[in-house]
């Protein structure tokens, strides 16, 4: 089992709680944030959904936080080895399976998007969309995306990146790319959200991210706000589990939670506040599906001085982002293969890479030549992935976290092994058993009950 251990090589750590930090925060903001959380919201009716998505974070993705991350440092494994340490010959590490299955069907379809952001970004680059209008950008994107070639081709480019920064090790690959993109990223969208809200007729879509209508909510409405939650919080995977287990002992855990929460919330809200005013005032339909934010954007990066520059730096900063969600990712596996197995880095890095690859092609396709296939719920090929992972996967899984950490565990272990020796450990500790025993379990099991006995 402990392969890496045997073999003397010491498990590589993150340069201090920064190095940490700045990676898991990499790990959560992403194209969750950017390109999922603005067309989710508005297939799913705006400002009811987006409270939905807040409470969900609240008192189901950060307690499944809190659980992933300890358990990781605590046991310094992989998610499937974490729990066997733990828990040894009981079945709790399933809970670790299904979120590594989780992790590759979410890196397959998350590289169709990184693909289309890196052919956005050479688009832009080479100055194309110069004074598009929103029906030239959904025409523009419906031609991208409707012959198979060049997006298969953006999405193999952007599975290499991945896999070449894996390959060359954390340290170098992750933090460095991390420290000086991820702010800029964040005042390229203060930008946008700007001109955004100020173009004519833009409150009407600060209204319909922002103002509750109740009377839209159903249970689907809940079911895909906690999918939501926990994509965009990277929870419910595994992938916290395997950062944290590269977290040493001194360092900061609820600091760590606190970043993570609030930044990928924070993007959230901002590319909602860039996409729906833009989408009112444009005339368009915040219901389109995954084009969305492709369609939307050219659009405002139209309006503005510069446009062009804008546009390819923003969707440069916005790969960037993509990459660094995929690599973690695509480290679950890895690291799952690398501890159980003894895989080296480079084999796994091309075993899984590709093969996660290759799950990817029928994403790909299912914009174009399988557009008629249905796979789960009568979706299409990509949309069925997306169900799958995002909104029974993660949940699932997160489940079977916080009840192992409840009541298998136990919330004073784990409050212990939050603590670093730079911190007083987690804050509001009276709380954290009743949070972690009954409310995130009742929460997250009264949600999927309610989805199957309805659907
Ligand atoms: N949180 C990432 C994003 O928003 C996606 C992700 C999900 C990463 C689950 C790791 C695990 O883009």
């Amino acid at each position: 089992q402990d392969s890496a251990e045997n073999q003397g090589q010491p498990r590589e750590q993150w340069s201090g709680t920064f190095g940490f930090i700045l990676a898991s925060i990499g790990s959560a903001v992403g194209l969750g944030s950017i390109w999922r959380f603005p067309f989710v919201t508005g297939e799913n009716g705006g400002g009811a959904f987006v409270l939905i998505y807040l409470a969900c974070i609240l008192l189901m993705g950060i307690p499944v936080l809190l659980s992933e991350i300890v358990l990781g440092r605590s046991t310094q494994r992989n998610p499937v080895g974490a729990f066997r340490r733990k828990a040894p010959d009981t079945p709790w590490f399933l809970a670790g399976f299904i979120g590594i299955t989780a992790t590759v069907l979410i890196l397959a379809f998350y590289s169709t998007v990184g693909g289309w952001t890196l052919a956005y970004t050479w688009d832009a680059l080479s100055g194309e969309f110069g004074s598009i209008t929103v029906g030239q950008a959904e025409a523009r994107f419906g031609s991208f995306i409707g012959e198979p070639e060049t997006p298969l081709l953006w999405q193999a480019l952007f599975m290499a990146l991945t896999m070449a920064i894996c390959y060359f090790g954390l340290e170098k690959g992750i933090e460095r790319t991390n420290k000086f993109l991820m702010p800029m990223l964040g005042v390229l969208l203060f930008v946008l959200v700007l001109r955004s809200v100020t173009l004519p007729g833009a409150m009407e879509g600060v209204h319909f991210l922002l103002y509750p209508d109740w009377s839209d909510v159903s249970l689907t409405t809940i079911f895909e706000a906690l999918g939501m939650a926990f994509f965009s919080l990277s929870v419910g995977a595994g992938a916290m589990i395997t950062y944290g287990s590269f977290l040493s002992k001194k360092e900061s855990v609820p600091s760590a939670i606190g970043n993570v929460a609030l930044f990928s919330t924070l993007v959230s809200l901002a590319a909602g506040l860039a996409i729906f005013p833009a989408v009112f005032s444009l005339g368009y339909e915040p219901s389109t599906g995954p084009p969305l934010v492709f369609i939307t954007l050219p659009a405002v990066f139209a309006h503005m001085p510069a446009g062009a520059l804008f546009a390819a730096l923003f969707f440069l900063l916005l790969t960037v982002a993509a990459l660094t969600s995929a690599i973690s990712l695509l480290e679950v596996p890895l690291r799952y293969a690398g501890d159980e197995f003894g895989w080296p880095r480079g084999k796994g890095t091309l075993l899984i890479g590709g093969f996660i690859f290759l799950l990817g092609i029928p994403a790909t396709l299912s914009f174009n030549l399988l557009s008629d296939v249905k796979g789960l719920a009568g979706l299409p090929i990509f949309d069925s992935m997306d169900f799958l992972a995002s909104n029974v996967l993660l949940p699932l899984s997160g489940l079977v976290i916080v009840l192992f950490a409840g009541w298998k565990w136990g919330v004073s272990r784990l409050l212990s092994e939050a603590k670093g020796t730079s911190d007083n450990g987690m804050p509001f500790k009276f709380m954290w058993g009743f949070i972690l025993r009954w409310i995130a379990p009742a929460l997250m099991a009264i949600v999927f009950i309610f989805q199957i006995v309805s659907s």
